[in-house]
Protein backbone atom coordinates (compact mmCIF):
# COMPACT_ATOMS: atom_id res chain seq x y z
CA UNK A 1 0.00 0.00 0.00
CA UNK A 2 1.02 3.66 -0.53
CA UNK A 3 2.34 6.16 1.80
CA UNK A 4 0.31 9.57 0.98
CA UNK A 5 1.44 13.19 2.06
CA UNK A 6 -2.51 14.94 2.17
CA UNK A 7 -2.01 18.79 1.84
CA UNK A 8 -4.59 20.39 3.30
CA UNK A 9 -5.10 24.49 3.07
CA UNK A 10 -7.91 26.37 4.78
CA UNK A 11 -10.76 26.14 3.18
CA UNK A 12 -14.03 25.80 4.88
CA UNK A 13 -14.08 22.64 3.76
CA UNK A 14 -10.84 21.54 5.78
CA UNK A 15 -13.21 19.44 7.97
CA UNK A 16 -13.54 17.14 4.97
CA UNK A 17 -9.91 15.88 5.09
CA UNK A 18 -10.17 14.33 8.21
CA UNK A 19 -13.14 12.07 6.88
CA UNK A 20 -10.59 11.67 3.46
CA UNK A 21 -7.45 11.18 5.56
CA UNK A 22 -9.55 8.23 7.59
CA UNK A 23 -11.03 6.78 4.10
CA UNK A 24 -7.53 6.38 2.87
CA UNK A 25 -6.28 4.47 5.70
CA UNK A 26 -9.16 2.30 5.66
CA UNK A 27 -8.43 1.46 1.98
CA UNK A 28 -4.71 0.59 3.41
CA UNK A 29 -2.90 3.77 2.94
CA UNK A 30 -0.29 5.43 5.14
CA UNK A 31 -0.95 9.33 5.61
CA UNK A 32 0.80 11.79 6.76
CA UNK A 33 -1.15 15.07 7.09
CA UNK A 34 0.40 18.52 6.55
CA UNK A 35 -1.73 21.95 7.11
CA UNK A 36 -1.24 25.71 6.37
CA UNK A 37 -1.10 27.91 8.80
CA UNK A 38 -5.26 28.80 7.38
CA UNK A 39 -5.92 24.89 7.87
CA UNK A 40 -4.89 24.83 11.64
CA UNK A 41 -7.33 27.45 12.15
CA UNK A 42 -10.40 25.23 10.80
CA UNK A 43 -8.86 22.13 11.72
CA UNK A 44 -6.29 21.08 14.23
CA UNK A 45 -2.73 19.49 13.89
CA UNK A 46 -3.81 17.74 16.79
CA UNK A 47 -7.22 15.99 15.19
CA UNK A 48 -4.77 14.37 12.16
CA UNK A 49 -2.28 13.52 14.47
CA UNK A 50 -4.95 11.37 16.41
CA UNK A 51 -6.75 10.14 13.18
CA UNK A 52 -3.55 9.43 11.52
CA UNK A 53 -1.11 7.83 14.25
CA UNK A 54 1.60 10.21 12.85
CA UNK A 55 2.98 13.52 13.48
CA UNK A 56 1.36 16.30 11.34
CA UNK A 57 3.14 19.09 9.94
CA UNK A 58 2.79 22.78 9.97
CA UNK A 59 5.23 25.12 10.88
CA UNK A 60 8.09 24.69 8.50
CA UNK A 61 10.74 25.17 11.32
CA UNK A 62 8.95 22.69 13.55
CA UNK A 63 10.41 19.74 12.71
CA UNK A 64 8.71 16.15 14.41
CA UNK A 65 12.42 14.60 14.02
CA UNK A 66 15.26 16.60 15.38
CA UNK A 67 17.95 17.31 12.90
CA UNK A 68 15.90 16.24 9.80
CA UNK A 69 13.86 18.39 7.10
CA UNK A 70 10.57 16.98 7.36
CA UNK A 71 9.51 18.42 4.25
CA UNK A 72 12.58 16.80 2.21
CA UNK A 73 11.85 13.59 4.14
CA UNK A 74 7.94 13.50 3.23
CA UNK A 75 8.53 14.63 -0.22
CA UNK A 76 11.09 11.76 -1.14
CA UNK A 77 9.27 9.05 0.99
CA UNK A 78 5.79 9.71 -0.28
CA UNK A 79 4.09 7.79 -3.32
CA UNK A 80 1.38 10.85 -3.83
CA UNK A 81 1.01 14.36 -2.69
CA UNK A 82 -3.03 15.01 -2.65
CA UNK A 83 -3.93 18.83 -1.66
CA UNK A 84 -7.57 18.08 -0.76
CA UNK A 85 -9.05 21.24 0.15
CA UNK A 86 -6.42 23.28 -2.03
CA UNK A 87 -7.24 27.00 -1.61
CA UNK A 88 -6.60 29.65 -4.45
CA UNK A 89 -3.70 31.06 -2.47
CA UNK A 90 -2.22 27.51 -2.04
CA UNK A 91 -2.49 26.61 -5.54
CA UNK A 92 -1.60 30.15 -7.05
CA UNK A 93 1.37 29.80 -5.09
CA UNK A 94 2.64 26.59 -5.79
CA UNK A 95 2.05 27.32 -9.61
CA UNK A 96 4.35 30.17 -9.34
CA UNK A 97 7.08 27.90 -7.80
CA UNK A 98 6.68 29.51 -4.06
CA UNK A 99 7.63 27.88 -1.24
CA UNK A 100 6.52 29.92 2.21
CA UNK A 101 4.78 27.60 3.97
CA UNK A 102 5.41 23.51 5.07
CA UNK A 103 2.92 22.35 2.59
CA UNK A 104 4.38 24.40 -0.54
CA UNK A 105 7.57 24.15 0.28
CA UNK A 106 7.17 20.20 0.35
CA UNK A 107 5.50 20.20 -3.10
CA UNK A 108 8.45 21.88 -4.39
CA UNK A 109 10.74 19.35 -3.31
CA UNK A 110 8.77 16.08 -4.28
CA UNK A 111 8.37 14.39 -7.38
CA UNK A 112 6.05 12.49 -7.20
CA UNK A 113 2.23 12.53 -8.79
CA UNK A 114 0.74 15.79 -7.73
CA UNK A 115 -3.17 15.42 -7.19
CA UNK A 116 -5.14 18.78 -6.56
CA UNK A 117 -8.95 18.68 -5.76
CA UNK A 118 -9.73 22.94 -5.45
CA UNK A 119 -12.33 24.53 -2.96
CA UNK A 120 -12.88 28.10 -3.17
CA UNK A 121 -15.78 30.78 -4.18
CA UNK A 122 -16.77 30.38 -7.44
CA UNK A 123 -15.13 33.55 -8.50
CA UNK A 124 -11.91 32.79 -7.06
CA UNK A 125 -12.19 29.61 -9.23
CA UNK A 126 -12.92 31.35 -12.41
CA UNK A 127 -10.78 34.07 -11.79
CA UNK A 128 -8.02 34.22 -14.65
CA UNK A 129 -5.18 34.03 -12.41
CA UNK A 130 -6.52 30.69 -10.75
CA UNK A 131 -7.37 29.52 -14.19
CA UNK A 132 -4.06 30.12 -15.31
CA UNK A 133 -2.44 28.35 -12.37
CA UNK A 134 -4.62 25.58 -12.94
CA UNK A 135 -3.50 24.95 -16.50
CA UNK A 136 0.20 25.68 -15.68
CA UNK A 137 0.31 22.97 -13.47
CA UNK A 138 -1.80 20.51 -15.55
CA UNK A 139 0.49 21.24 -18.15
CA UNK A 140 3.23 20.21 -15.22
CA UNK A 141 1.48 17.02 -15.00
CA UNK A 142 -0.55 17.51 -12.12
CA UNK A 143 -4.15 15.90 -11.91
CA UNK A 144 -6.96 18.33 -10.81
CA UNK A 145 -10.16 16.96 -9.16
CA UNK A 146 -12.37 19.73 -10.25
CA UNK A 147 -14.49 20.91 -7.52
CA UNK A 148 -18.25 20.31 -8.11
CA UNK A 149 -20.94 23.08 -8.46
CA UNK A 150 -23.53 24.00 -5.55
CA UNK A 151 -24.22 26.09 -2.63
CA UNK A 152 -20.79 27.18 -1.20
CA UNK A 153 -20.38 28.57 2.24
CA UNK A 154 -21.02 32.30 1.42
CA UNK A 155 -24.09 31.67 0.03
CA UNK A 156 -23.60 32.01 -3.63
CA UNK A 157 -24.19 29.11 -5.89
CA UNK A 158 -21.66 28.24 -8.97
CA UNK A 159 -18.10 25.87 -9.06
CA UNK A 160 -16.28 25.58 -6.02
CA UNK A 161 -17.41 22.77 -3.77
CA UNK A 162 -14.85 20.03 -3.13
CA UNK A 163 -15.58 17.38 -4.78
CA UNK A 164 -16.63 14.07 -3.07
CA UNK A 165 -14.73 12.25 -1.28
CA UNK A 166 -15.30 8.95 -2.99
CA UNK A 167 -14.02 10.66 -6.55
CA UNK A 168 -11.41 11.92 -4.71
CA UNK A 169 -10.55 8.30 -3.17
CA UNK A 170 -11.02 6.79 -6.77
CA UNK A 171 -9.18 9.13 -8.48
CA UNK A 172 -6.25 8.64 -5.85
CA UNK A 173 -6.58 4.51 -6.26
CA UNK A 174 -6.20 5.20 -9.88
CA UNK A 175 -3.03 7.51 -9.59
CA UNK A 176 -1.40 4.96 -7.75
CA UNK A 177 -2.20 2.12 -8.97
CA UNK A 178 -3.54 2.18 -12.39
CA UNK A 179 -0.63 4.20 -14.56
CA UNK A 180 0.54 1.65 -16.69
CA UNK A 181 -2.54 -0.48 -17.41
CA UNK A 182 -2.22 0.67 -20.95
CA UNK A 183 1.32 1.57 -21.14
CA UNK A 184 2.81 1.30 -24.33
CA UNK A 185 -1.07 1.59 -26.14
CA UNK A 186 -1.53 4.94 -27.86
CA UNK A 187 -5.46 6.05 -27.74
CA UNK A 188 -6.87 8.31 -30.40
CA UNK A 189 -9.71 10.39 -29.09
CA UNK A 190 -11.94 12.59 -30.88
CA UNK A 191 -13.77 14.99 -28.44
CA UNK A 192 -16.05 18.19 -29.06
CA UNK A 193 -18.36 19.48 -31.07
CA UNK A 194 -17.74 20.35 -34.33
CA UNK A 195 -18.70 23.99 -36.15
CA UNK A 196 -20.55 23.69 -39.74
CA UNK A 197 -20.19 26.81 -41.55
CA UNK A 198 -23.53 28.44 -42.79
CA UNK A 199 -21.68 31.64 -43.81
CA UNK A 200 -18.40 33.57 -43.23
CA UNK A 201 -19.23 33.99 -39.53
CA UNK A 202 -22.06 31.21 -38.11
CA UNK A 203 -22.19 27.79 -38.11
CA UNK A 204 -24.12 25.02 -36.95
CA UNK A 205 -22.76 23.36 -33.47
CA UNK A 206 -24.04 21.66 -30.63
CA UNK A 207 -23.35 21.39 -26.58
CA UNK A 208 -20.46 19.38 -26.30
CA UNK A 209 -17.65 21.45 -23.95
CA UNK A 210 -14.68 18.58 -24.68
CA UNK A 211 -15.12 18.02 -20.86
CA UNK A 212 -15.64 14.38 -21.24
CA UNK A 213 -13.25 14.01 -24.03
CA UNK A 214 -10.45 15.75 -21.75
CA UNK A 215 -11.09 13.51 -19.16
CA UNK A 216 -10.74 10.86 -21.13
CA UNK A 217 -7.12 12.03 -22.77
CA UNK A 218 -6.29 12.30 -18.95
CA UNK A 219 -7.36 9.01 -18.02
CA UNK A 220 -5.23 7.44 -20.91
CA UNK A 221 -2.29 9.27 -19.86
CA UNK A 222 -2.88 7.92 -16.10
CA UNK A 223 -2.85 4.58 -17.23
CA UNK A 224 0.40 5.21 -19.40
CA UNK A 225 -0.92 5.74 -22.82
CA UNK A 226 0.31 7.91 -25.33
CA UNK A 227 -2.69 9.99 -26.27
CA UNK A 228 -3.70 11.98 -29.69
CA UNK A 229 -6.75 14.16 -29.07
CA UNK A 230 -8.60 15.66 -32.08
CA UNK A 231 -11.03 17.99 -30.85
CA UNK A 232 -13.71 20.75 -32.14
CA UNK A 233 -13.62 23.82 -30.87
CA UNK A 234 -13.85 24.04 -26.43
CA UNK A 235 -12.83 26.65 -24.36
CA UNK A 236 -10.62 23.96 -22.52
CA UNK A 237 -6.75 23.39 -22.21
CA UNK A 238 -5.16 20.66 -24.02
CA UNK A 239 -3.63 18.23 -22.14
CA UNK A 240 -0.64 18.21 -20.87
CA UNK A 241 1.90 16.08 -22.68
CA UNK A 242 -0.22 14.60 -25.86
CA UNK A 243 -0.62 15.61 -29.08
CA UNK A 244 -3.74 17.92 -29.67
CA UNK A 245 -4.98 18.40 -32.95
CA UNK A 246 -7.74 21.19 -33.22
CA UNK A 247 -10.51 21.28 -35.99
CA UNK A 248 -13.44 22.51 -36.75
CA UNK A 249 -15.80 21.23 -38.91
CA UNK A 250 -16.71 17.17 -39.38
CA UNK A 251 -14.58 16.99 -42.54
CA UNK A 252 -11.70 18.13 -41.04
CA UNK A 253 -12.27 15.83 -38.06
CA UNK A 254 -12.18 12.56 -40.65
CA UNK A 255 -8.87 13.92 -42.46
CA UNK A 256 -7.05 14.34 -39.16
CA UNK A 257 -8.37 10.91 -37.24
CA UNK A 258 -7.62 8.98 -40.74
CA UNK A 259 -3.99 10.77 -40.42
CA UNK A 260 -3.50 9.59 -37.22
CA UNK A 261 -5.21 6.60 -37.13
CA UNK A 262 -1.88 4.68 -38.17
CA UNK A 263 0.06 5.74 -34.60
CA UNK A 264 -3.06 4.20 -32.82
CA UNK A 265 -3.92 1.17 -30.86
CA UNK A 266 -7.54 2.17 -29.85
CA UNK A 267 -9.66 4.94 -31.25
CA UNK A 268 -12.68 6.29 -28.66
CA UNK A 269 -15.34 8.22 -30.61
CA UNK A 270 -16.47 11.01 -28.13
CA UNK A 271 -16.88 13.95 -30.43
CA UNK A 272 -20.34 14.68 -31.24
CA UNK A 273 -19.72 15.40 -34.54
CA UNK A 274 -22.96 17.29 -36.51
CA UNK A 275 -24.69 14.32 -38.52
CA UNK A 276 -25.59 17.17 -41.41
CA UNK A 277 -23.41 20.47 -42.50
CA UNK A 278 -24.82 23.31 -45.02
CA UNK A 279 -24.93 22.17 -48.15
CA UNK A 280 -23.89 25.05 -49.96
CA UNK A 281 -21.98 28.00 -47.08
CA UNK A 282 -21.94 31.39 -48.02
CA UNK A 283 -18.28 32.73 -48.14
CA UNK A 284 -19.74 35.87 -46.92
CA UNK A 285 -22.64 36.92 -44.45
CA UNK A 286 -25.44 36.05 -45.57
CA UNK A 287 -27.21 39.45 -45.49
CA UNK A 288 -30.94 40.05 -43.46
CA UNK A 289 -34.29 40.27 -45.54
CA UNK A 290 -37.75 39.62 -44.87
CA UNK A 291 -37.88 36.47 -47.04
CA UNK A 292 -37.70 32.85 -45.73
CA UNK A 293 -34.31 31.35 -45.75
CA UNK A 294 -33.95 27.65 -46.55
CA UNK A 295 -31.32 26.13 -45.83
CA UNK A 296 -30.07 22.79 -47.18
CA UNK A 297 -28.57 20.26 -45.05
CA UNK A 298 -26.51 17.35 -46.56
CA UNK A 299 -24.94 14.50 -44.53
CA UNK A 300 -21.51 14.23 -43.08
CA UNK A 301 -19.31 11.28 -43.01
CA UNK A 302 -19.53 9.25 -39.78
CA UNK A 303 -16.54 9.46 -38.59
CA UNK A 304 -16.11 6.47 -36.39
CA UNK A 305 -17.67 4.03 -38.70
CA UNK A 306 -15.29 5.05 -41.28
CA UNK A 307 -12.37 4.56 -38.88
CA UNK A 308 -13.68 1.17 -37.95
CA UNK A 309 -14.06 -0.12 -41.16
CA UNK A 310 -10.70 1.36 -42.61
CA UNK A 311 -8.70 0.10 -39.45
CA UNK A 312 -10.03 -3.82 -38.43
CA UNK A 313 -7.22 -4.47 -36.73
CA UNK A 314 -7.95 -1.63 -33.71
CA UNK A 315 -9.81 -1.55 -31.26
CA UNK A 316 -12.71 1.48 -32.50
CA UNK A 317 -14.97 2.30 -29.25
CA UNK A 318 -17.97 4.61 -29.82
CA UNK A 319 -19.99 6.90 -27.57
CA UNK A 320 -24.18 7.14 -27.48
CA UNK A 321 -25.85 10.27 -27.04
CA UNK A 322 -29.04 8.73 -26.15
CA UNK A 323 -32.12 10.72 -24.50
CA UNK A 324 -32.75 7.24 -22.90
CA UNK A 325 -31.28 4.60 -20.52
CA UNK A 326 -32.09 1.68 -22.85
CA UNK A 327 -29.58 0.08 -24.22
CA UNK A 328 -31.61 -1.03 -27.42
CA UNK A 329 -30.91 2.12 -29.78
CA UNK A 330 -27.21 2.32 -29.00
CA UNK A 331 -27.09 -1.22 -29.24
CA UNK A 332 -28.20 -0.59 -32.55
CA UNK A 333 -25.67 2.04 -33.24
CA UNK A 334 -22.70 -0.15 -32.25
CA UNK A 335 -23.44 -3.07 -34.74
CA UNK A 336 -24.24 -0.19 -37.65
CA UNK A 337 -20.90 1.22 -36.84
CA UNK A 338 -19.08 -1.64 -36.78
CA UNK A 339 -17.42 -0.96 -33.40
CA UNK A 340 -16.00 -3.82 -30.97
CA UNK A 341 -17.91 -1.66 -28.03
CA UNK A 342 -20.02 1.34 -27.21
CA UNK A 343 -20.49 3.65 -24.26
CA UNK A 344 -24.47 4.69 -23.91
CA UNK A 345 -24.65 8.21 -22.20
CA UNK A 346 -28.16 9.19 -21.37
CA UNK A 347 -28.29 12.35 -22.21
CA UNK A 348 -32.29 13.27 -21.07
CA UNK A 349 -30.41 14.03 -17.50
CA UNK A 350 -28.89 17.59 -17.28
CA UNK A 351 -26.77 16.42 -14.70
CA UNK A 352 -24.58 14.45 -16.82
CA UNK A 353 -23.64 14.26 -20.67
CA UNK A 354 -23.36 17.63 -22.11
CA UNK A 355 -21.41 20.18 -20.63
CA UNK A 356 -21.49 18.73 -16.48
CA UNK A 357 -18.90 17.75 -14.73
CA UNK A 358 -20.17 14.36 -13.91
CA UNK A 359 -21.06 11.49 -16.16
CA UNK A 360 -22.85 8.11 -16.05
CA UNK A 361 -21.84 5.82 -18.85
CA UNK A 362 -23.44 1.98 -19.83
CA UNK A 363 -20.81 0.26 -21.58
CA UNK A 364 -22.24 -2.79 -24.33
CA UNK A 365 -19.96 -4.93 -25.40
CA UNK A 366 -19.70 -6.49 -29.05
CA UNK A 367 -21.20 -10.22 -26.85
CA UNK A 368 -24.22 -8.03 -25.56
CA UNK A 369 -23.03 -7.52 -21.77
CA UNK A 370 -23.56 -4.38 -20.30
CA UNK A 371 -21.38 -2.75 -17.57
CA UNK A 372 -22.94 0.46 -15.67
CA UNK A 373 -20.05 3.13 -14.32
CA UNK A 374 -22.43 4.91 -11.83
CA UNK A 375 -22.51 8.43 -11.43
CA UNK A 376 -19.12 10.21 -10.89
CA UNK A 377 -16.83 12.92 -12.33
CA UNK A 378 -16.14 12.64 -16.32
CA UNK A 379 -12.33 11.59 -15.26
CA UNK A 380 -13.42 9.17 -12.70
CA UNK A 381 -15.68 7.95 -15.51
CA UNK A 382 -13.39 7.85 -18.28
CA UNK A 383 -10.81 5.49 -15.61
CA UNK A 384 -14.06 3.33 -15.42
CA UNK A 385 -14.72 2.89 -18.56
CA UNK A 386 -11.04 2.72 -19.49
CA UNK A 387 -10.52 0.08 -16.67
CA UNK A 388 -13.89 -1.95 -18.29
CA UNK A 389 -12.07 -2.05 -21.79
CA UNK A 390 -9.12 -3.31 -20.57
CA UNK A 391 -10.76 -5.90 -18.11
CA UNK A 392 -12.67 -6.97 -21.27
CA UNK A 393 -10.32 -7.51 -24.15
O1 LIG B 1 -18.23 17.28 -24.41
P1 LIG B 1 -19.07 17.16 -23.15
O2 LIG B 1 -19.83 18.41 -22.85
O3 LIG B 1 -18.23 16.69 -21.99
O4 LIG B 1 -20.17 16.04 -23.41
C1 LIG B 1 -19.81 14.70 -23.59
C2 LIG B 1 -20.70 14.02 -24.63
C3 LIG B 1 -22.14 13.98 -24.11
C4 LIG B 1 -20.64 14.76 -25.96
C5 LIG B 1 -20.13 12.58 -24.81
O5 LIG B 1 -20.16 11.88 -23.60
C6 LIG B 1 -20.91 11.79 -25.83
O6 LIG B 1 -21.94 11.19 -25.54
N1 LIG B 1 -20.40 11.77 -27.08
C7 LIG B 1 -21.09 11.20 -28.23
C8 LIG B 1 -21.91 12.29 -28.86
C9 LIG B 1 -22.64 11.86 -30.14
O7 LIG B 1 -22.56 12.54 -31.11
O8 LIG B 1 -23.29 10.73 -30.05
P2 LIG B 1 -24.12 10.06 -31.31
O9 LIG B 1 -24.97 9.05 -30.66
O10 LIG B 1 -24.76 11.12 -32.13
O11 LIG B 1 -22.97 9.38 -32.15
C10 LIG B 1 -22.57 8.04 -31.93
C11 LIG B 1 -21.08 7.90 -32.18
O12 LIG B 1 -20.79 8.19 -33.55
C12 LIG B 1 -20.21 8.80 -31.36
O13 LIG B 1 -19.07 8.07 -30.99
C13 LIG B 1 -19.84 9.94 -32.32
O14 LIG B 1 -18.56 10.49 -32.03
C14 LIG B 1 -19.81 9.20 -33.66
N2 LIG B 1 -20.16 10.00 -34.82
C15 LIG B 1 -21.40 10.54 -34.97
C16 LIG B 1 -21.72 11.21 -36.12
C17 LIG B 1 -20.74 11.36 -37.13
N3 LIG B 1 -21.00 12.03 -38.24
N4 LIG B 1 -19.52 10.85 -36.95
C18 LIG B 1 -19.21 10.17 -35.82
O15 LIG B 1 -18.07 9.70 -35.65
Amino acid sequence: MSKIVLGVSGSISAYRACDLARDLMRAGHTVRVCLTDSAAKFVTPVLFETLTGNACLTDTFVEPTRGRMAHIDWAREADLILIAPATANTLNKIAQGIGDDMLTTLVLAAQVPLLIAPAMNPAMYTHPETQASIHKLQSQGAFFIEPTEGDVASGETGQGKLAPNADIIAITESVLSRRLTLNGKTILITSGPTQEPIDSVRFLTNRSSGKMGLAMARAAQLMGAKVILITGPTSLPDPANATTIHVRTAEQMLAAAQEQAPKANWIIGLAAVSDYRPANPSPTKIRRSEADLTLTLTPNPDIIATLAKENPTKRVIAFAAEPTQDTEFATEKMHRKGVSAIALNDISNSQIGFQSDENELTLILANGETHQSGRKSKLGCALWLLDQLSENP
